[in-house]
């Protein structure tokens, strides 16, 4: 189906025309309005979903809910829960909701359930190693989609009666898995290899030098039996590594690296959160998907999120947005959207192959609340940079420190405050600028339902966008680029003869290769 380029929709083009009105009011004096808040504050699936200190008027709210009416946006959704192509270049459909979905309902999958049963079974039966000992630690060893999402769950949900330790390695660096490997004992040590193509050179290379640990240390063979599981959607180059089918766990085609943590991925959750919490999890998200596919334009939180960054980052000329979790719990937040944000919408070109016209996704990056605040917000007071930021907090402290949380609160709120009125001094260096655009999210408190939803929440947001820029949010050409470089850079590093390098990176190799005492 032909599409428009999101500049030629007549939603865009009135858009543009009211971003250039010199006229158009500051954050502070929308802010004045009690209605402003009303129209931009929502809550579902125990988050407030706060944009209320964003730059959008009525007018432009208006103006990009028709935005989104002129993109079809719910016959898109549609298509998309119902397994519609969405991955155009894989020619796939993306169908991480149904892995939430609960039986009986309409997107239930027999498959998921079947493998979520399995899941439960294996994590729900004592695990010992081959000696017969219990398994103390759980080694996930994964990376991009098959590591970010469940080390950042486990790090936000676990707690100190976790029956399992939890290590996530996911760099090629062999100073991640030594640092990890030297904490352990083999006999106590399961490791889960998290890929679903079973082929990316950092778990494939983590994976073996596990294995030779496992080898070396046990002297024994069913070793491997004992103490490895894997995740993948390639089950035979998962047996050939010496896996037991009975412990491979599947993914699907159907399932986006960046999407899975709610499938087998999602192991370690259930092994050291618990089985319940990962239920949970997906209880929460399943209540986004059903907010997301119901809700009216103007009170459907991703769409909303979405729309909002479209007008900061086409309108307002935003470069950077920043992710600032006050929770210490959500520490690898940003790290996780990064991914799923700029993995999935840092593109260029529309379905079509033509170019999209537009700037798309912003740099996104961030860090944990106050501590960022001595470090970055300085560049975000006083900087040079339009960005934008999104605050997530939970209203809960859920810990005996009271008094703690009541500053951390205090400390997130101000900073949103100061970004959105500024300062205004006589001494330039005093002064600071404000009418900053930033979102806020109170979670009840933190738990592994509000999470799912959270989690939920961004997959949707981006999604929407994806929808208004046209392109794919579901493939990743860009990152195969550096993988077939890699490749043939390392049989040079090696001392294969140099064909076509360029002069700088021939010079780097040399200089490298020489120091390494190679000729
Ligand atoms: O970074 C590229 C990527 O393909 C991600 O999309 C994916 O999450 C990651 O690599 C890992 O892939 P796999 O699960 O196949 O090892």
């Amino acid at each position: 189906m032909t599409r428009l380029p999101a500049k030629d929709l007549p939603a865009w083009k009135q858009l543009a025309q009211i971003a250039a009105q010199s006229t158009y009011p500051d954050i502070p004096a929308l802010l004045t309005d009690e209605r402003h808040r009303e129209r931009l504050s929502l809550t579902t699936s125990g988050v407030l979903f706060d944009f209320s200190k964003q730059r959008i008027t009525e007018e432009v709210l208006h103006t990009l809910l028709q935005l989104a009416e002129q993109r079809n946006w719910q016959e898109r959704i549609g298509e998309l829960f119902e397994g519609g192509m969405v991955n155009t270049t894989e020619a796939r459909p993306a169908l991480h909701t149904a892995l939430r979905a609960p039986p009986n309902t309409q997107q239930s999958n027999q498959e998921v359930h079947r493998e979520l049963a399995r899941l439960a079974e294996f994590a729900q039966r004592p695990l010992l190693g081959v000696t017969g000992k219990a398994i103390t630690d759980v080694v996930h060893i994964g990376i991009g989609g098959s590591q970010l999402g469940p080390e950042l769950v486990v790090e936000a949900l676990s707690s100190a009666s976790s029956p399992f330790c939890c290590h996530f390695v996911a760099n090629v660096d062999g100073h991640a898995i030594r640092s990890t490997l030297n904490q352990l004992n083999p006999e106590t040590t399961l490791f889960v290899i998290a890929s679903k193509s079973f082929t990316t050179l950092e778990t494939r290379k983590n994976a073996q030098t596990a294995r030779s640990w496992m080898l070396e240390r046990t002297g024994r063979m069913e070793a491997i039996t004992a103490h490895f599981v894997a995740i993948t959607n390639n089950l035979p180059s998962a047996i050939e590594f010496g896996i037991a089918p009975h412990n491979c766990f599947s993914i699907w085609e159907w399932v986006g690296g960046r999407y899975s943590l709610w499938s087998a991925v999602g192991l370690p959750i259930i092994l050291c959160v618990g089985l319940e919490a990962f239920q949970e999890l997906l209880a929460g998200a399943h209540g986004m998907d059903e907010h997301f596919l119901t809700a009216p334009a103007a009170a459907n939180a991703p769409l909303l999120a979405a729309l909002i960054g479209i007008w900061n980052t086409n309108f307002l000329g935003v470069t950077n947005h920043a992710v600032l979790p006050y929770d210490e719990r959500l520490r690898l937040l940003p790290g996780y959207l990064q991914q799923l944000e700029t993995e999935s919408n840092g593109k260029s070109v529309r379905h079509d192959g033509t170019d999209v016209g537009v700037h798309t996704m912003a740099v996104l990056w961030g860090g944990v609340g106050t501590t960022g605040q001595h470090a970055f917000h300085q560049l975000l007071h006083q900087g040079t940079r339009a960005f934008t930021a999104d605050f997530i907090l939970a209203a809960g402290s859920d810990n005996e420190h009271d008094d703690h949380h009541r500053w951390l609160v205090a400390n997130c709120f101000s900073q949103s405050q100061a970004m959105a009125q500024g300062h205004h001094a006589d001494d330039p260096h005093q002064n600071v600028a404000g009418n900053h655009a930033t979102s806020t999210f109170v979670l009840d408190r933190l738990d592994p339902k509000t999470l799912g939803a959270l989690l939920a929440f961004y997959e949707h947001k981006v999604f929407c966008q994806g929808l208004i820029w046209d392109i794919n949010s579901f493939d990743q050409w860009g990152v195969e680029l550096g993988k077939r470089l890699a490749n043939v850079i390392y049989d040079q590093l090696g001392g294969q003869s140099a064909v076509l390098q360029d002069a700088s990176t021939r010079a780097l190799i040399k200089h490298t290769r020489r120091l390494q005492g190679s000729p």
